[in-house]
């Protein structure tokens, strides 16, 4: 089989991990591959149905050469974090919402996929059986990565017949290396992130590799992240390398539409309920570039990003500064958040599952 069941047995006796505490530098986490004690894998199948998922070690995984996702792509994947409150009970956020994500990415890229129950418990074990690589109360989270992609043999373009949906984890603090600092954007020009009847707005592997050009460019100027434009009219803000975007002009906090070309990220979608919990007027509608030189503030939205807030964004040569102050839009709508997804600020909105 393609992915080596030498490699999964050898893995797969979760009864050796023996509970030492993990040897990380809680305050300088990041967001770097650390590899943990255990993964969950699930494998399919002819009749669409995902069978005997289990925890192994985490370790390397071995595939074809022919591998559908390292051919052709066919390859969705989701990030979710897990949260350890006061009490040092674990906390996992909208895994519900992630795994409705997948089910509908996975119809977009011909893979079948798991149930949103065998999702929920993929994630759930994975935690647990990850409990000392879940960071401490506000020190940062554990990230979980589900991966659903096409593990079969093929050459001619065309689905796989196998499928792996494998769940890994590793503890995570701040995405930028900058730490909490506004971002500076770089507005893109050169090249787009999605179009039209493409698949940005679904989570496939294959929608990050071809960013990285224009990151590195900006990045080796200076810039923090790329703002990209839509690909038709060279003039809407789309999203950010990986997040989404958000501008406030008053009360008004306005984001795109995820009319296809957008990620529907879950972190967007909470945040602009909280924000019209907290008083704001959400706007989901196209916004045009030059409205940034007036935004009162612009903030980014992720799962590995959070909320973030964006100090300026540089568009044809021309920087546009925002002030970042304490009592910002973007501080309230980022420690609401924050407070529900380490529980300190009670949920009721059915967000945090308990483990
Ligand atoms: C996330 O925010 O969880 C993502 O999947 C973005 C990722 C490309 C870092």
């Amino acid at each position: 089989t393609p992915l080596s069941s030498s490699t999964l047995e050898q893995a797969s006796d979760p009864s050796s991990y023996n509970g030492d505490d993990a040897d990380v530098d809680w305050d300088n986490l990041g967001f770097s591959p650390r590899p943990t004690d255990f993964m969950y894998i699930m494998k399919c199948c002819q009749d669409g149905n995902f069978v005997q998922g289990k925890l192994s070690r985490h370790a390397n995984i071995e595939l074809s050469p022919f591998a559908g996702v390292l051919n052709y792509g066919q390859g969705i994947f989701e990030g979710l974090k897990a949260n350890r409150k006061e009490d040092g009970s674990l906390l996992l956020f909208r895994p519900d919402q992630h795994a409705i994500r997948m089910k509908i990415g996975a119809e977009r890229m011909c893979l079948p996929s798991p149930s949103i129950d065998q999702f929920i418990h993929a994630a759930k074990q994975t935690v647990i059986a990850n409990d000392r690589w879940v960071p401490p109360p506000r020190k940062g989270s554990l990230y979980i990565r589900p991966l659903l992609f096409g593990s079969g043999p093929v050459l001619g373009v065309g689905p796989a017949a196998e499928f792996v949906f494998l769940t890994y984890a590793s503890p995570v603090g701040n995405y930028f290396k900058q730490g909490k600092a506004p971002l500076n954007l770089y507005v893109e020009e050169d090249s787009v992130r999605a179009f039209p009847g493409g698949v940005g707005g679904v989570k496939t592997v294959s929608n990050y590799g071809p960013v990285m050009q224009a990151l590195l460019r900006a990045k080796s100027q200076g810039f923090s992240d790329v703002l990209y434009l839509d690909s038709v009219n060279k003039k809407y803000l789309e999203e950010v390398s990986a997040s989404n975007i958000f501008i406030l002009k008053g009360n008004v906090i306005s984001t795109p539409p995820t009319s296809g070309t957008i990620l529907p990220g879950i972190t967007r979608k909470s945040i602009i309920e909280i924000a019209r919990d907290l008083g704001y007027q959400v706007e989901e509608r196209a916004i045009w570039v030059n409205e940034l030189r007036e935004a009162d503030e612009v903030f980014c939205t992720g799962t590995a990003v959070g909320v973030a807030s964006v100090g300026s964004v540089t568009y044809k040569g021309r920087r546009t500064e925002f002030k970042v102050a304490e009592n910002s839009a973007c501080q309230a709508l980022g420690s609401t958040l924050v407070g529900i997804q380490t529980g300190l600020i009670d949920d009721n909105k059915g967000w945090i599952f308990n483990i």
